[in-house]
C-alpha cells in the first residue's frame, strides 16, 4: 500500500493554498495524532487528571511524566499498578478522544477516554466501570476511519504495525494517489483542468456516497483487509452491506449513510450526496448557513409550522428537522449508571415533539 509523503497536504499547498490551508483546521484532518500536551485534550493537572470508580481502590491518574502524557492504573486492594503512555490520539475531541499505546508493535486501546460535553475523563466506552483492562487490541479497520495509512508487516513472523505511518485523514483518502497530478501541473503551469487526479465531485452518484461511506455506514463485516478501497471504486467488493441496512433506525453513530438514505429529501431528490449540504475542506459549524442548503430545495415551501416558527425558521430548523439523538451503540459507564453521546440524526424528516419542545423554549411564545 502506498502511504503517500509523511505531509502529504504540504505537496498540495503550493498550488490550493486557500484549500490546505482551511483542511488543515477540520475534525477529519485533526482526528488522529501523535499524543502530547497539546493534541490530549483531557485534563493532566493533579486536581483533574483522575478518574475514580466504584470498586473500592481501583483508579485512574493521568498525568505528564517527562513532557509525556501517561496513564496509570492502581488496584490498591490486589497491590497492582501499571503505567502506559498516551502514544495517539483517536478523535479530533469534538465529542471526545480516545487514547492508543504501542505495545510489541501492536496497538491497543486505554481503558480512559475524553468526554468533551462533560469536560472529564470517562471509562472507554464500552468498558465496565472498575475494569482494569489493557487488552483491548486495536484492529486496523479503526486505523482505516480514523487515519491516512498503516501498513501490517512481519516481525519474527506475527503480524505487526510497521511504525511507517501516516496520521490524520489526508487528501488521499478522498481524492487517491495525487503523486502524477502535482508532477503533471509542476511542468505545466497555465494548464486550467486538474488532471491525473480522483475529483469525487465528477463520481456517480453511488460512488460518492461510497467515497464517505468507507468511513460513515457504520459497522460492516469485511471481505477484504482494511485500506484496500480506493476512492471511485464500488465499496460493496470491501465491505458486506451494512448491518443495519433492514433497521429502520439505524444507530446515529458513524452511519450517516443509511440515516440519510431514510429521509424523504434523499429519496425523492436523484443525485443528492452528501456534499450536497458539506463542504468537506473545511469546519462547518453555523447551523444557520447549513440551513440555507435546505433551503436551496425548499425555498417555495410555505412553512406549515410557520406561525410558530417566526424569525427562528433559519436559526432552529436543523435542531427542529435533523434533532440531536442518543447514540445506543456507544455505551459509557459511569461509577453512578450510564452516559451517552448525542448526534444528529440524518434522517431529515418532521419531529413534532422535538418542535413542541424547542418552540417551548422560547421566551416569547
Ligand atoms: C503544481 C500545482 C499543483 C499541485 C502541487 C497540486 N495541484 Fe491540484 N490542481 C492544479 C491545477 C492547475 C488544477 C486545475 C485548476 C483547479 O481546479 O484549481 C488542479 C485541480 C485539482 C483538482 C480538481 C480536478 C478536477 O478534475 O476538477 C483536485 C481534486 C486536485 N487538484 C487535488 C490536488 C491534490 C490532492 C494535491 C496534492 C496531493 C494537488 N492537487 C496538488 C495544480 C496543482
Ligand atoms: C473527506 C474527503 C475529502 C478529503 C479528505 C479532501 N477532499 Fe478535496 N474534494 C472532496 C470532494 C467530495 C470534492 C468535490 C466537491 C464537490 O463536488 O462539491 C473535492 C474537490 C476538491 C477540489 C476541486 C475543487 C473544489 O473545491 O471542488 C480540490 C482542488 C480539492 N478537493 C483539493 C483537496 C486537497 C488539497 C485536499 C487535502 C488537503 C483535499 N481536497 C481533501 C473530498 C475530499
Ligand atoms: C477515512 C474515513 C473517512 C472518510 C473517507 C470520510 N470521513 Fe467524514 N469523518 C470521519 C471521522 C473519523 C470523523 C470524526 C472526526 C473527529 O472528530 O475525530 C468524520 C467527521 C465528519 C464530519 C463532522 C465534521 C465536524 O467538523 O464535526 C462530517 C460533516 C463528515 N465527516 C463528512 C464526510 C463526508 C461528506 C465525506 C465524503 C466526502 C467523508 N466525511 C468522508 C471519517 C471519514
Ligand atoms: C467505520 C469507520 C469507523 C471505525 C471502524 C471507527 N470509527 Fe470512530 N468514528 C467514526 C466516525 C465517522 C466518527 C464521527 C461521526 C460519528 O460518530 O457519527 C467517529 C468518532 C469517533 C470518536 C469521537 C471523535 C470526536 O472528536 O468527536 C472517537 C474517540 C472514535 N471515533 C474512536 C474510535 C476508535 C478508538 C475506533 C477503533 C477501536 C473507532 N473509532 C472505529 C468512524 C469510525
Ligand atoms: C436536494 C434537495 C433537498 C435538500 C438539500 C433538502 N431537501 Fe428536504 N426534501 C426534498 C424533497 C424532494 C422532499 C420530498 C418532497 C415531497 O415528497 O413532497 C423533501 C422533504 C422534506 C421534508 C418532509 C419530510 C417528511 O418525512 O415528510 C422535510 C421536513 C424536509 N425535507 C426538510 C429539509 C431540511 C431541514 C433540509 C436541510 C437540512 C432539507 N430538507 C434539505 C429535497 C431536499
Ligand atoms: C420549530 C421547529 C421547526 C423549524 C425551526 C422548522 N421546521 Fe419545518 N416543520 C416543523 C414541523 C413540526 C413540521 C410538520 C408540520 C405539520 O405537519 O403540520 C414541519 C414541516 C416541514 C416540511 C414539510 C412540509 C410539508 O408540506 O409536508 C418541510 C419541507 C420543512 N418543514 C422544512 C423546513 C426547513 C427547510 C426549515 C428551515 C429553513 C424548517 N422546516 C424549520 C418544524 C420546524
Ligand atoms: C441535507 C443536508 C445534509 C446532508 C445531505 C448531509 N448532512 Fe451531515 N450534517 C448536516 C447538518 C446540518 C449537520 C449538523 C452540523 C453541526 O451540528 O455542527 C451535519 C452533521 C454531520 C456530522 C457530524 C455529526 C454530529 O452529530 O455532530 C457528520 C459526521 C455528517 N454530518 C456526515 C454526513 C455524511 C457522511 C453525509 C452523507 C451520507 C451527510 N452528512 C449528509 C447536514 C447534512
Amino acid at each position: 500500500m502506498a502511504l503517500g509523503p509523511p505531509n502529504e497536504a504540504e505537496t498540495c499547498r503550493p498550488c490550493h493554498q486557500a484549500t490546505v490551508q482551511a483542511y488543515l483546521t477540520t475534525a477529519h484532518y485533526r482526528t488522529s495524532a501523535v499524543g502530547d500536551s497539546t493534541t490530549v485534550h483531557g485534563p493532566l493537572d493533579p486536581a483533574r487528571g483522575r478518574l475514580s470508580t466504584s470498586r473500592v481502590g481501583v483508579s485512574f491518574l493521568m498525568a505528564l511524566r517527562e513532557g509525556r502524557p501517561t496513564l496509570t492504573a492502581t488496584d490498591s486492594a490486589r497491590g497492582l499498578s501499571r503505567t502506559e503512555p498516551l502514544d495517539l490520539v483517536i478523535g479530533s475531541g469534538r465529542k471526545g478522544q480516545s487514547y492508543l499505546y504501542w505495545y510489541h508493535g501492536l496497538l491497543f486501546e486505554l481503558p480512559v477516554s475524553y468526554l468533551t460535553t462533560a469536560n472529564q475523563w470517562i471509562n472507554s466506552p464500552g468498558y465496565q466501570d472498575g475494569q482494569v483492562d489493557f487488552t483491548r487490541l486495536i484492529p486496523p479497520r479503526c486505523l482505516e476511519c480514523h487515519t491516512t495509512a498503516f501498513e501490517v508487516v512481519e516481525n519474527a513472523g506475527t503480524a505487526v504495525y510497521s511504525d511507517n505511518y501516516r496520521l490524520g485523514i489526508t487528501c488521499r483518502k478522498c481524492h487517491g494517489d495525487g503523486t502524477a497530478h502535482v508532477e503533471y501541473h509542476a511542468t505545466h503551469a497555465g494548464e486550467k483542468t486538474g488532471r491525473a487526479i480522483i475529483n469525487p465531485g465528477r463520481l456517480t452518484q453511488d460512488r460518492k456516497l461510497d467515497n464517505c461511506g468507507l468511513c460513515h455506514s457504520g459497522a460492516r463485516n469485511l471481505k477484504a483487509p482494511a485500506f484496500r478501497y480506493k476512492p471511485g471504486e464500488p465499496l460493496d467488493n470491501y465491505f458486506a452491506p451494512p448491518a443495519d441496512r433492514d433497521n429502520p433506525t439505524p444507530d446515529v453513530h458513524g452511519n450517516q449513510i443509511e440515516l440519510l438514505r431514510r429521509s424523504r429529501c434523499f429519496r425523492s431528490s436523484p443525485g443528492m450526496t452528501c456534499t450536497t449540504c458539506h463542504n468537506i475542506h473545511r469546519p462547518e459549524r453555523d447551523l444557520t448557513v447549513l440551513a440555507e442548503k435546505c433551503l436551496s430545495c425548499h425555498q417555495n415551501v410555505q412553512h406549515p409550522a410557520s406561525a410558530g416558527i417566526g424569525a427562528r425558521l433559519k436559526s432552529a430548523c436543523i435542531d427542529c428537522h435533523m434533532p440531536l439523538r442518543k447514540s445506543n451503540a456507544l455505551q459509557i459507564n459511569t461509577a453512578t449508571g450510564q452516559g451517552g453521546v448525542y448526534y444528529r440524526s440524518h434522517t431529515i424528516a418532521t419531529y413534532p415533539d422535538v418542535a413542541a419542545e424547542i418552540v417551548k423554549t422560547w421566551p416569547d411564545r
